[in-house]
């Protein structure tokens, strides 16, 4: 039997706002928190151009020179960002994507500045796909009926990462959603000696219209039809979700990542909960677009969305969360 004190009829015994009262209470017992290791800031550098372009639908953002690329890069590692990953946005487009494999292509440029610059504190990854550096936009090459093939890509993608690797890239993540993409990446990899180059697997990518300003900013919207044929599709549960995880696991996938983020926080957790590999998840550039454009009309409050959304992520069990807003975040948590 309990003894001493008894709360006086109608008043609760337990009252979850005591641990609430205070901010100093409140950081106590604060257990979901992003660190600025876990975040990977996503880079755009493009070709030709004597100054950075900014993108109009991500304010904020820009396409790169390598100059001001490796500017960025050292400002995001100087605040403790874990992660870069990089986009190439070339000056001439073919149908098979040709500058995405060039050696002397702008991504593979790129990486090597960065790899020289920010490579021993930073990560420096390379998003591995076809659409930035197609004419035609789509993740692959097309068949004559103008379907991607997703076998003749797969070779397109071994190719790639091959550039990539030559490159100095420290992880490679491809992002195309072809079957086997990631089984072929890695027997190429391994084929060439990079048996240690890790795959950060994009592996439950979703057709979605929060890509919206990535195909400014990487210039890539596709010319013809969508992406649904190959990126799966929203209204089917997270099973399909854990299928692609379990195949790019079996292919050789060190990690696995969940995009768009917020959306599929249901996604995330299952995936979170199914494997013991680690786990990103990648604010898109809707995710980071439709924040700014509400904090520039003064209807929500910036940087506490902005944590708020971070907070989700990590609290539906992302090790590893890719956000533009990188380097503030990681800024603004360094100071506390
Ligand atoms: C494909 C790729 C896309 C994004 C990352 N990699 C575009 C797409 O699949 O249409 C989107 C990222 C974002 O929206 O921020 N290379």
């Amino acid at each position: 039997m309990a003894t001493g004190p008894r709360p006086a009829a109608g008043f609760p015994l337990a009252r979850p706002r005591r641990l609430r009262r205070t901010p100093a209470l409140r950081r106590l017992v604060a257990d979901v928190r992003p660190h600025p290791a876990d975040l990977v800031l996503p880079m755009f550098v493009k070709e030709g151009v004597p100054e950075p372009v900014p993108v109009a639908s991500m304010p904020g953002v820009a396409q790169h020179t390598r100059d001001s690329l490796r500017k960025a890069a050292a400002a995001a590692a100087e605040a403790g960002v874990g992660g870069i990953i990089l986009f190439g946005v070339p000056a001439v487009k073919d149908a098979r994507g040709s500058s995405a494999d060039d050696p002397d292509g702008i991504v593979q440029l790129a990486i090597a500045d960065l790899v020289a610059e920010v490579g021993g504190d930073v990560v420096v990854m390379a998003d591995l796909c076809l659409d930035e550096y197609t004419d035609h936009g789509h993740c692959g090459l097309l068949t004559e009926s103008g379907d991607v093939d997703n076998d003749a890509t797969l070779e397109r993608y071994a190719s790639i990462a091959l550039a990539q690797a030559r490159a100095g890239v420290q992880v490679v993540a491809p992002s195309g959603m072809m079957d086997g993409q990631v089984g072929a990446i890695r027997a190429a990899l391994d084929g060439a000696g990079f048996t240690d180059l890790p795959v950060l697997a994009y592996s439950a990518k979703y057709a979605s219209a929060f890509y919206g300003p990535f195909r400014d900013a990487a210039e890539c919207a596709p010319q013809f039809g969508d992406r649904a044929g190959y990126q799966q599709d929203p209204a089917r549960s997270a099973a399909e979700a854990l299928r692609e995880v379990a195949l790019d696991l079996a292919e050789g996938a060190d990690a696995v990542m969940v995009k768009p983020a917020l959306a599929y926080l249901d996604v995330l957790r299952a995936v979170a909960d199914a494997v013991d590999v680690p786990v990103a998840a990648y604010q898109v550039s809707g995710e980071y677009a439709m924040v700014e454009a509400a904090a520039a009309a003064g209807w929500v409050d910036r940087e506490r969305v902005i944590d708020e959304t971070l907070t989700a992520i990590r609290r539906a069990g992302a090790d590893i969360i890719l956000t533009y807003w990188a380097t503030e975040v990681a800024t603004r948590l360094a100071r506390g």
